[in-house]
């Protein structure tokens, strides 16, 4: 059997649902893979089912409130929350997820959850009107949004008799997401990434801006991806689709192509890696005007000027070994395009969008694209946004390497 798992530290927080016992295989099929599996139940999970029980299956402690006394913690829900390398709360009722959303921290449960900084799974089991309750709805989103990974529920025929969504999934699937989550590679544990992202803003008046389509997905997902696989991630963020900044990411804000540039250049000379793959305004308007320009009746010229390379100016601003990796959107000639802003922009690899392909380009969640370095060049087939940030860390890292 891969011991993969062995020594990995499980914190299992088992909230008070009917579906609590089934809690007790997965606590123990980790115990068995290896995983040190640690539990916390909420008063109303004692309701069904006795902490003994996890403690004999998991031969470890089970805590039921933060007045306890059975380990030797100082501050016990901070200390279970540096100790985890995983927290997954099986069953979570609507209660705890409201209480998470809301960063409420009134039992020991959802005390050491706020806390904790490691990765999070959380397995929602309800009825199915509280499932589907907007309330219940919003809260999932919002806990999803912080990068906490939600299991879907699962339908059937639930403890109150109805029929619907809101079962707890099957112990293999609950297995199955914890597995994903805790073999994920910690590769770039250690490094600084920068990532760019979203579109920069030029104003011609206090109302008026010059943009572009970039809704900061593919950005969003790299700086997210590098942030779980380790990497202290900084994102300089342009406008984007109302995007939520992922956990564990610092995020600058910049709105034009020069506050864009002083924000990386801020930041630059600590950087392992530079991702950019903001889409910033080649030019701005010359002036911009104090008070919202009237119309007349004549024409308009808008006269414009270059606005700084980002990406060009970087390279005099980072480390000697700092990889820089930019981005090329082009609606023709676009690897021999990309090629040349390899050389012109001193980049280490060029990531060309195939915006023409269907599935990928501008606000969706795919992307399809070449990545493109001195001595080769790649072609990625079409994927989502998330996987591709992995499949550009990957490659980044192996020529970061040589
Ligand atoms: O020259 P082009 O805009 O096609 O190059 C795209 C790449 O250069 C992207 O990585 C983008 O973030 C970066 N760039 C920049 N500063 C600019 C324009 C583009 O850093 N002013």
């Amino acid at each position: 059997m891969s011991n993969l798992f062995a020594g990995k530290k499980v914190l299992m927080g088992v909230s008070g649902g009917i579906a609590a016992f089934k809690a007790v295989s997965v606590a123990s099929e980790l115990v068995k893979k290896g995983c040190i599996v640690k539990t916390i139940m909420t008063r109303n999970a004692e309701e069904f089912i006795r902490p003994l029980t996890f403690e004999t299956m998991t031969n470890n402690v089970c805590l039921t409130s933060t007045f306890e006394r059975k380990e030797q913690f100082d501050v016990k829900h901070v200390s279970l929350a540096q100790w985890a390398d995983l927290f997954v709360v099986v069953p979570a009722t609507a209660n705890v997820i409201a209480k998470i959303a809301h960063g409420l921290a009134d039992d020991m449960l959802t005390s050491t959850f706020l806390a904790c900084m490691c990765k999070k799974i959380v397995v929602p089991s309800m009825n199915t009107g509280m499932l589907e309750n907007v309330a219940t709805q919003s809260n999932i989103k919002t806990i999803e949004s912080r990068g906490i990974r939600v299991v879907e529920p699962a339908e059937g025929r639930l403890a109150c008799g109805d029929i619907g969504r809101g079962r707890l999934p099957d112990a293999d699937n609950i297995l199955q997401c914890i597995y994903e989550t805790l073999s994920v590679n910690m590769d770039l544990k250690g490094k600084n990434v920068l990532v760019t992202a979203g579109a920069t803003e030029e104003y011609i008046d206090p109302i008026r801006f010059l943009t572009n389509r970039s809704s900061g997905k593919m950005g969003y997902a790299i700086a997210k991806v590098a942030a779980d696989r380790g990497a202290k991630v900084t994102l300089v963020s342009g406008r984007t689709s109302n995007l939520a900044v992922p956990s564990n990411v610092k995020v600058l804000f910049a709105g034009s192509a020069c506050d864009m540039q002083k924000a990386v250049l801020n930041v630059a000379k600590d950087q392992d890696i530079c991702i950019l793959a903001a889409a910033v305004a080649d030019y701005a308007p010359k002036a911009k005007s104090n008070h919202k320009i009237k119309k007349t009746s004549s024409n308009m010229v808008l006269e414009l000027t270059r606005t700084p390379d980002i990406l060009e100016s970087l390279r005099e601003h980072v480390k000697e070994d700092t990889f820089l990796c930019g981005f090329s959107m082009e609606t023709q000639n676009l690897l021999e395009n990309s090629k040349k802003k390899l050389i012109s922009k001193n980049a280490d690899m060029i990531v060309a969008n195939n915006i023409n392909d269907s599935g990928a380009g501008f606000d969706v969640n795919t992307n399809k694209v070449s990545i493109i370095t001195c001595d080769s060049v790649l072609d990625i087939p079409l994927m989502t946004k998330e996987k591709l940030a992995g499949v550009i860390l990957d490659n980044i890292l192996k020529k970061f390497k040589n």
